[in-house]
């Protein structure tokens, strides 16, 4: 009863930002993400008769704590899916998300993590099932089980079931990039959980950002179909400013950027005017992701690593869906 999945990190184009349902995760609105390929974990579950708890491997060190809770509570749900509830697994992941490049290694986790435990103790999901499932452990993640473009469709009802990510478009639709770009100066990091029900609870441009989100999203939709980069990249980078909006007006107000994550944001839009069509977009926290295309790859990553206050700038294409090993 052992199986091995790897999944790789999504960046979200439009966000998702706040929750309707807590311990259920349920969005209160769509978001669309691109899949990775350059950040990724591979996760083995191994589910046997002789283990009286689980244990959780992360980069050959045990994990206790909050971090080993969330898994063992997902494991459960994986359980309870298969009647098998009497059943304990060592859970063995890898992580190839370095946590410096910003990007929070909770998507591919939970999706390599959901894959893994699945299929080793026997239950034959669909992508949308696996999506589904993937979801309860962390939301973006439920997105990570496709490669390319991905929406997740927040849904109606209130048991969750219609609440889980589908495939927009492949990888090999379209080859565009993001430049990871790791700042130097960290931040006392508010988690993407308590901001978003911070913002939801008190911020009166809450309902804003909910209102603007459907135009959004077709808009964003309908340029990835014809390819238009400069469509998509405006939207992106708009949709991050107005979620980056709502956390001003909250109570009390809080923002992710550091004065280096403006110098980029400012370098960004210069590269721009300059002629080079590149966007930047940011999730909770402080570094940025540029998203520029194939032949401007070296004038862009150039640019972005001559910015004072930045360390690291690491290059990704598109990444594929779960794949198991
Ligand atoms: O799923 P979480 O709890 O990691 O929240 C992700 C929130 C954002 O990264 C800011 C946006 C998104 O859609 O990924």
């Amino acid at each position: 009863m052992k199986a091995t999945a790897r999944a790789h990190t999504n960046i979200a184009l439009i966000k998702y930002w706040g929750k309707r349902e807590e311990a259920l995760i349920l969005p209160t609105n769509n978001s669309l993400s691109l899949t990775l390929d350059g950040f990724y974990t591979t996760t083995t579950v191994d589910f046997r008769e002789a283990l009286s708890q689980d244990v959780f491997m992360l980069n050959d060190e045990a994990v206790t704590g909050e971090a080993y809770q969330r898994v063992t509570k997902f494991l459960d749900l994986i359980r309870g899916l298969s009647g098998k509830t009497d059943l304990y697994a060592n859970v063995h992941s890898i992580n190839e998300v370095p946590t410096a490049a910003g990007f929070a290694s909770s998507a591919s986790g939970f999706a390599a993590l959901a894959a893994a435990g699945a299929k080793a103790i026997g239950l034959n999901l669909s992508d949308q099932e696996l999506s589904r499932l993937t979801r309860q452990g962390s939301g973006s993640a439920c997105r990570s089980i496709y490669g390319g473009f991905a929406e997740w469709e927040m849904g109606t009802r209130q048991d969750g079931s219609d609440s889980y990510a589908v495939p927009i478009a492949s990888k090999e639709h379209w080859d565009i990039r993001v430049a990871a770009v790791v700042l130097s100066s960290t931040m006392k990091k508010v988690s993407s959980r308590a901001g978003m029900k911070r913002t939801v609870e008190t911020s009166p441009f809450y309902p804003g950002w909910i209102e603007s989100i459907p135009n959004d999203l077709n808009g964003i939709k309908a340029g990835i179909q014809e390819k238009d980069f400069e469509k998509v990249g405006a939207i992106a980078e708009a949709n991050c400013l107005k979620m980056h909006a709502t956390t001003l007006g909250a109570n009390p107000p809080f923002t992710y950027w550091h004065d280096t994550t403006l110098r980029v944001m400012h370098t960004v839009q210069e590269m721009r005017a300059n002629g080079i069509p590149a966007y930047f977009t940011i999730d909770a926290g402080p570094n940025v992701k540029v998203l520029y295309l194939p032949e401007d790859e070296a004038r862009v990553e150039e640019t972005l690593r001559n910015i004072a206050g930045v360390t690291d700038v690491r290059l990704s294409k598109a990444g594929s869906g779960i794949t198991y090993l």
